[in-house]
């Protein structure tokens, strides 16, 4: 079975980035399982904190997903051409290596994608995360681009992709980040 962690960086309920993912787990091939986890719990970070609590139980949860898995799936949405502060703000809580602890992502497979309502389907934001990608030590994978523009005309008010186009892709996406990951 190939584990794949799927970290969508919205925490709104209705979020297209989720929904992404969610749509992902079920066009997975057979043998990939896809664990769509999000960043909520997760507070600002803060040195202080850290030193007086170590991680929030939140990261750490995350933290041990990521580790456990074969590679990760980020599904960002685009905030003002980047990407937003609650996944850059997550991405440095499970940099963070207290004695005796794992960077997770070191040598980890990672894929981007994501949604966004507008016309560019994140392309920046894509582009912002690559530095932060090489900062964390990923093995980045780019076999296939993954934009999800207009997101809200590819989903239905439940959530489910409806775009049959994109539902494909994002599956032909899945299947070849698994091979990857091997
Ligand atoms: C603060 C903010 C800035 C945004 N900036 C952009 C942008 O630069 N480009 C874009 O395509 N969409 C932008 N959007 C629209 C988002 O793509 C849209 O809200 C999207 O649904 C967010 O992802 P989610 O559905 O997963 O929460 C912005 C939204 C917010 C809240």
């Amino acid at each position: 079975m190939t584990r794949i962690v799927a970290i969508s960086g919205s925490l709104r309920k209705g979020s297209f980035n989720t929904a992404l993912l969610r749509a992902a787990a079920q066009v997975a091939p057979e043998g990939v399982h896809v664990d769509v986890a999000t960043l909520h719990g997760i507070p600002l970070y803060d040195g202080d904190l850290e030193d007086r609590e170590g991680l929030p139980k939140a990261v750490r949860q995350l933290k041990d997903l990521v580790n456990g898995a074969d590679g990760v799936i980020i599904a960002t949405p685009e905030y003002n051409h980047s990407f937003p502060g609650v996944l850059k703000n997550a991405l440095d809580w499970m940099s963070r290596p207290p004695t005796g602890d794992v960077r997770v992502f070191s040598g980890k497979p990672v894929a981007l994608t994501g949604a966004s309502t507008g016309p560019v389907g994140t392309r920046m934001a894509q582009a912002a995360l690559l530095p932060t990608l090489r900062a964390l030590g990923t093995i980045p994978w780019f076999g296939r681009l993954l934009f999800v523009s207009n997101a809200a005309d590819c989903f239905d008010e439940s959530g489910n992709l409806i775009d049959e186009k994109m539902k494909s892709r994002l599956a032909e996406f899945i299947k070849d980040f698994a091979d990857f990951t091997k």
